[in-house]
């Protein structure tokens, strides 16, 4: 069976037992101003999980493109991917538990499906703590379709837990299910999850909590249920492969990568790996719209493309040949995800400029990196590279500091990255700190600072209404843990008077200490009440409305802070051209 074939039994077997089918959202979220990237199936699902309608119905079924870049730097093992496509089957207050555990043994297990032998098969289930209590529904459930005891492993919520995607929402015990890869002969009796040899294959979460803040757990108003099965990953497993880089997914890429290279010692598997992966996750977030740059996802995408380039170097690899690896995940993947092949020309041509730019300064930038370590005598035992000189590598050679960090490492030596960041900060102004979190890959994203910048966004939003008139409406916004971007239709540039004066209503409204207040309405009556909210025609019947004093009224999903007086001090540090009639500004928040 290849990945094609398992993505259709999927959404074939959901959809005969009443699942509409709904399409992979794209890679860079809508709307969602918490994380960079769509890093689950259910991300861009999260209000209707907390209750709006969906015009598909209650089941849905689909396969969906995910970046996940916590574990970058293990990618070059057998598992680790940045890119990866996760099937999954939900259920918005329809069925719960029982059936969710049913679905998942019948297609594991039916000769129809997949046909997995049950004595290969294991699960956990989450044990209970303080905040909900041991998921012994679940463990009944699977006790009843014939598992043992002893393949039912009961284990805590850093294990058995998923969500919130952010600090608050929807999240809830899973039960998560495992495959045995080792040796016919040698399968334990008992289950233990931390054998490597048993994969995790599929995650069946409960979505029944609402977490409210820091450690408030209560139960949501419909129960749900969330379900995650990575493509690569099974499809390995089901083609009795030791890894998902040894399948059809990938090997048209290494083949392109033989082509190419002219080394064969050293690890190699390692850097073709990374290439593969890196190249694959580069082309879709292209296709998505995402050029090569310095912040946010085009950062994440610089990063991703100059490490495989330094891979391709250490393989011998002296073309240009980014696009041509691309060209194979193009034709490898169009007849499932055809944005691929509508976008291609701007996917290659991304690279193309990104690998020469960076070729431009890779080898001297190297030369460089060499001459700052070789000042280092040999005696010294704490081999560091000061954060002055890993920002000079990074200024004047485009050095990404992870790449500082690889190369370092490989040497021996360590970076000071808190004179790096100091050294970056004073430059940019803005924090580093912030894109070193993004690569925690967004589920850690949705910080306090986040949650003040969205509701700065708000005061922003009526200030400018307020000062240019109301016309101004929001187009777009986007946040990241360093600032917000606010797009809205204007059609001149905003003098430096009309900066400050929205500024300075801004820092009074933050000032007045207001608290901010949600409450659950319908878009009759929060527009009745003066709401202003974009997007309406997308909300269900009710939606939540946030007031700030009375202030602002904005119908929005959340999450904000509880007072305006947390927020700092704000400050415009670009108003720019966004598109026609639209204009762009870049704000952050700061201590004074
Ligand atoms: N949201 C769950 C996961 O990503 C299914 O594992």
């Amino acid at each position: 069976m290849n990945a094609k074939d398992l993505r259709k039994k999927y959404l074939d077997f959901f959809v005969s037992k009443g699942h509409a089918v709904i399409g992979s959202a794209p890679l860079v979220p809508e709307n969602d101003p918490t994380v960079l990237f769509t890093t689950a199936g259910m991300h861009p699902l999260i209000t209707f999980l907390l209750g709006q309608k969906h015009a598909q119905g209650k089941r849905l079924v689909n396969y969906q493109k995910c970046i996940r870049t916590g574990d970058i730097d293990e990618v070059g093992d057998a598992v680790h991917l940045t890119f990866f496509e996760m099937l999954g089957n939900w259920s918005l207050g329809d069925y719960f538990k029982k059936d969710a555990i049913e679905f998942s043994f019948e297609f594991l297990t039916s000769p129809k499906c997949l046909g997995l032998p049950m004595d290969k098969l294991a699960v956990t289930v989450f044990e209970g703590d303080a905040d909900a209590p041991f998921d012994e529904e679940a463990y009944n459930h699977w006790l009843r379709l014939g598992f043992k005891e002893n393949r039912i492993s009961k284990r805590p919520k850093k294990d058995n837990w998923w969500g919130p995607a952010g600090q608050t929402g929807p999240c809830g015990p899973d039960t998560e299910m495992f495959y045995w890869t080792g040796p016919e002969n040698e399968i334990p009796s008992v289950f233990t999850p931390d054998d490597r040899r048993w994969v995790e294959i599929w995650n069946d979460v409960f979505m029944q909590y609402n977490k409210i803040d820091k450690g408030t757990y209560e139960p949501l108003s419909q129960q749900n249920v969330d379900t995650g099965m990575g493509v690569e990953r099974v499809t390995a497993i089901l083609q009795g492969k030791k890894s998902c880089y040894e399948t059809e997914l990938f090997q048209p890429l290494f083949a392109k990568i033989n082509e190419l290279k002219k080394v064969s010692e050293g690890d190699i598997e390692r850097s073709e790996r990374i290439i593969a992966d890196h190249i694959r996750a580069a082309t879709f977030i292209i296709a998505d719209g995402v050029v090569p740059g310095n912040v946010d996802q085009a950062y994440v995408l610089r990063r991703l493309i100059r490490r495989a380039i330094r891979e391709g170097r250490k393989l011998g690899i002296d073309c240009r040949f980014t696009d041509l690896i691309a060209e194979k995940v193009v034709e490898n993947y169009s007849d499932v995800y055809p944005e691929l092949e509508r976008n291609k020309d701007k996917i290659y041509e991304a690279l193309r400029t990104e690998e020469e730019m960076f070729e431009k300064t890779l080898e001297k930038g190297t030369r460089e990196f060499e001459k700052l370590i070789g000042r280092v005598p040999p005696h010294v035992t704490q081999k560091v590279i000061s954060g002055k000189n890993a920002f000079y590598l990074y200024e004047t050679y485009g050095f990404p500091i992870e790449l500082t960090d690889d190369m370092a490492r490989e040497k021996g030596f360590s970076v000071d990255r808190e004179g790096f960041d100091k050294a970056y900060q004073k430059h940019q102004e803005l924090s580093r700190q912030g894109a070193e979190q993004k690569f925690k890959g967004g589920l850690a994203d949705n910080s306090e600072m986040t949650t003040n910048l969205h509701t700065a966004t708000h005061i922003l939003h009526e200030a400018l209404r307020q000062v240019l008139g109301a016309h101004v409406a929001q187009k777009g916004s986007n946040i990241t843990v360093e600032r917000l971007r606010f797009d809205f239709s204007h059609p001149d540039k905003m003098t430096p008077e009309q900066i400050s004066k929205v500024e300075a209503i801004v820092n009074e409204v933050i000032q007045k200490g207001h608290d901010i207040e949600c409450e659950e309405t319908t878009v009759e009556d929060a527009k009745s009440r003066g709401a202003i909210g974009l997007f309406v025609e997308r909300y269900g019947d009710k939606v939540k409305m946030y007031s700030i004093g009375d202030f602002s009224k904005e119908i929005c999903g959340g999450p904000h802070s509880d007072n305006t007086s947390k927020l700092g001090k704000f400050k415009i540090l670009k108003e720019e051209s966004s598109s026609q009639g639209v204009r762009r500004i870049k704000a952050v928040l700061t201590k004074e």
